[in-house]
């Protein structure tokens, strides 16, 4: 028999590409054929391409993992961000709604100013204070508007993993070329494995595929705790020494965001309110402690296997 398609976008990202490492060992693949689109596959800015390659493959389920996010650069690229986070992610949303599909999509906790003091709770005031921000707030929007019953965002914060570019590899390289560090201590969030995020996914999706409860709307997803950029840094540092990715201890000092100037401004506090998502989906609940361990475990099994 046939397996239906889930149509993944952006597959080549470091979200796409925990999706794929863990996809094998999920039940949903006994169910369903993961097709992995990365940009060269599919270009969601590409309203024609979009219609004609969700339409061959039959989708009945997308996942879009593709979006523009360098966050600084975007403050000089808008239309190119624009383009991406707003219109491409209309395009998946428009065909979505003309076939009756499921979107899982993924946002940002960069749609808060960050001037709060609470976890942000799915029905926050946003605020952003970039043009990323600004740029994924519109991509919400789109879905919002085009699938109400059959659209979810769900916002993480802080995502890492082994692959592609994040602050746990920056970190990891920096401490290694450099005689000390000094890492801003004043933004306050939690970080988000990719792991993590996408057993999220996958759970949302067992949820619709044994239950037929097929949610919609905005969850909230990170890691356990909340933490500064300083204290990320130090646990990196901490779990590297034990497992001989880091051979030295260097200095790391805790600076002000004044003190390290960004062409984007970041929110200053980003902390999710997970609560809606942990009583509606099953999923498991570690905190970024233990997630740290899995994926810098994994980054030295890379090491030590080239
Ligand atoms: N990284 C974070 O800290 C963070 C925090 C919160 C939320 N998020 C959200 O989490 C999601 C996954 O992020 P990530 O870190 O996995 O991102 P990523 O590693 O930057 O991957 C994004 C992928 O999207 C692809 N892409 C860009 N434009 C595209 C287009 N027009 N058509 C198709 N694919 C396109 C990129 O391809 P190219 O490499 O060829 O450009 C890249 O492979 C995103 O929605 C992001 O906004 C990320």
């Amino acid at each position: 028999m046939n397996k239906p398609n889930i149509v993944l976008c952006g597959a080549a990202g470091q979200l796409g590409q925990t999706l794929q490492a863990l996809w094998p060992a999920s039940v949903l693949c006994q169910h369903f054929n993961l097709v992995a689109l990365s940009r060269e596959d599919l270009d969601i800015c590409n309203k024609g391409d979009v219609r004609a390659k969700l339409s061959s493959l039959n989708c009945k389920l997308l996942i879009n993992a593709a979006a523009y996010t360098a966050v600084d650069q975007a403050e000089e690229e808008q239309d190119n961000a624009f383009a991406i986070n707003d219109t491409g992610v209309e395009n998946l949303a428009t065909w979505a709604a003309e076939n009756h599909a499921w979107l899982i999509h993924i946002s940002t906790d960069f749609v808060f100013d960050g001037n709060g003091s609470s976890p942000y709770l799915p029905d926050s005031e946003t605020k952003p204070i970039g043009a990323y921000g600004r740029s994924k707030l519109a991509g919400e929007q789109q879905i919002q508007r085009l699938l109400p019953d059959s659209g979810v965002i769900i916002r993480t914060s802080w995502l890492y993993s082994e692959y592609g570019n994040n602050f746990v590899k920056t970190m990891l390289r920096l401490m290694k070329e450099r005689p000390e560090l000094k890492v801003v201590n004043d933004q306050i969030g939690s970080p988000s494995s990719t792991h993590s995020l996408a057993e999220l996914i996958f759970a949302m999706i067992c949820k619709a595929h044994d239950c037929g409860e097929q949610v919609s709307g905005i969850y909230h997803w990170s890691d356990g705790g909340n933490i500064s950029w300083f204290d990320f840094a130090l646990a990196i540092q901490k779990q590297a020494l034990q497992q001989g990715l880091l051979s030295t201890q260097i200095p790391v000092q805790p600076i002000t965001s004044n003190e390290y100037p960004t062409p984007a401004k970041r929110p200053a506090y980003s902390v999710l309110d997970r609560s809606l998502t942990l009583s509606t989906i099953d999923c498991s609940n570690l905190n970024w402690e233990q997630q740290l361990q899995i994926v810098i475990n994994k980054i030295a099994a890379f090491d030590s296997s080239s």
